[in-house]
């Protein structure tokens, strides 16, 4: 294995196993439950593969599944399961279908269950920098870069992408770490000037081979979030070549996305606790 690569693989497998050993103790099982809507063939993918990793660490898991459903009964179904004291984390799974108000249906989840960590709650007391739980990806980039022991302190870190999934909660939980966080975006002008310069160059945008050699900094820290499906295949927002000038370097796929799905088993034992 190149040893510039930040192997996310063998960190959330290294991650899985002490959970399961927190999970072990525990004198009563912890319950997740994820809520789909329609017939999204990805959505699907995504609720097994957490199903599956919640069964390997140790929880129940239950898929409320729903064809069809109005805004106001997504709601109702929701306050149940808030009250309900067997259910210890809510995933509203997305994309949902239109006709359904996202945002309402989102900051129905108590935000003790909200193990997404994507309330508007949840936001602002990480924002605040109150304890809550971390939304799953920035989480697992977090995790990524105290694993391989990466002082953040007084660093130049460049994220591109500002989504209230990644790019905004990262931006924050470093800037809370004491480092000089910018924070680029579709809008951005001239790009490239400020991903030269960052110590560690943070990208998620979903558009493959956005970040060319050219645009990183000698011995630079990348982190790939993005994923981009291209004949099948996978790939990150910055191109490959860019290791050469790397020090350190996620790969896609094997970095961040590994890190994301532990991070949920995560949080769920958090509101366990
Ligand atoms: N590895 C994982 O586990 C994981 C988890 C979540 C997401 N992802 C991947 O991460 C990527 C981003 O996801 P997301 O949900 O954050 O996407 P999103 O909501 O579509 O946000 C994309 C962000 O990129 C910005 N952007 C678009 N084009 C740009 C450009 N040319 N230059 C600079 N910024 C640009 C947008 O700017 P504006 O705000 O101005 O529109 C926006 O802030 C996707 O590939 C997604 O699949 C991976």
């Amino acid at each position: 294995m190149n040893e510039k690569i930040i192997d996310g693989k063998k960190i959330s497998l290294e991650r899985k196993e002490l959970l399961k050993e927190k999970i072990a103790k525990l004198s009563s099982k912890l319950t997740l439950v994820v809520i789909s809507v329609g017939d999204n063939p990805a959505s699907k993918v995504y609720v097994g593969q957490k199903e599956k990793m919640a069964q390997e660490v140790g929880y129940n898991f239950k898929n409320l599944h729903f064809d069809v459903i109005t805004t106001s009964d997504l709601i109702k179904e929701i306050e149940e399961l808030n009250k309900d004291s067997s259910i210890t984390g809510i995933i509203v799974q997305l994309p949902l279908p239109s006709n359904i108000d996202k945002d309402k249906v989102l900051n129905s989840v108590s935000s003790l269950k909200d193990v997404d960590g994507l309330t508007n709650n949840s936001l602002l007391k990480l924002v605040k920098n109150e304890h809550s739980l971390i939304p799953c990806t920035p989480k697992g980039v977090m995790t990524l870069l105290d694993s391989y022991k990466i002082d953040v302190i007084g660093k130049r870190i460049v994220i591109v992408g500002r989504s209230e999934l990644v790019g905004l909660p990262l931006f924050h939980l470093l800037l809370h770490r004491n480092a000089t966080v910018t924070l680029c975006h579709s809008k951005t002008k001239d790009l490239k000037s400020y991903t030269r310069e960052a110590d560690i160059l943070i990208v998620a945008v979903g558009k493959k081979g956005l970040i060319t050699k050219d645009m990183v900094k000698d011995n630079a820290i990348i982190i790939d979030v993005g994923i981009n499906r291209v004949d099948g295949k996978l790939y990150g927002d910055v191109d490959a070549a860019c290791i050469d000038k790397a020090s350190l370097m996620t790969p896609v796929p094997g970095g961040v996305g590994p890190m994301t799905v532990i991070s949920l088993m995560e949080n769920v034992y958090e509101a366990g606790k």
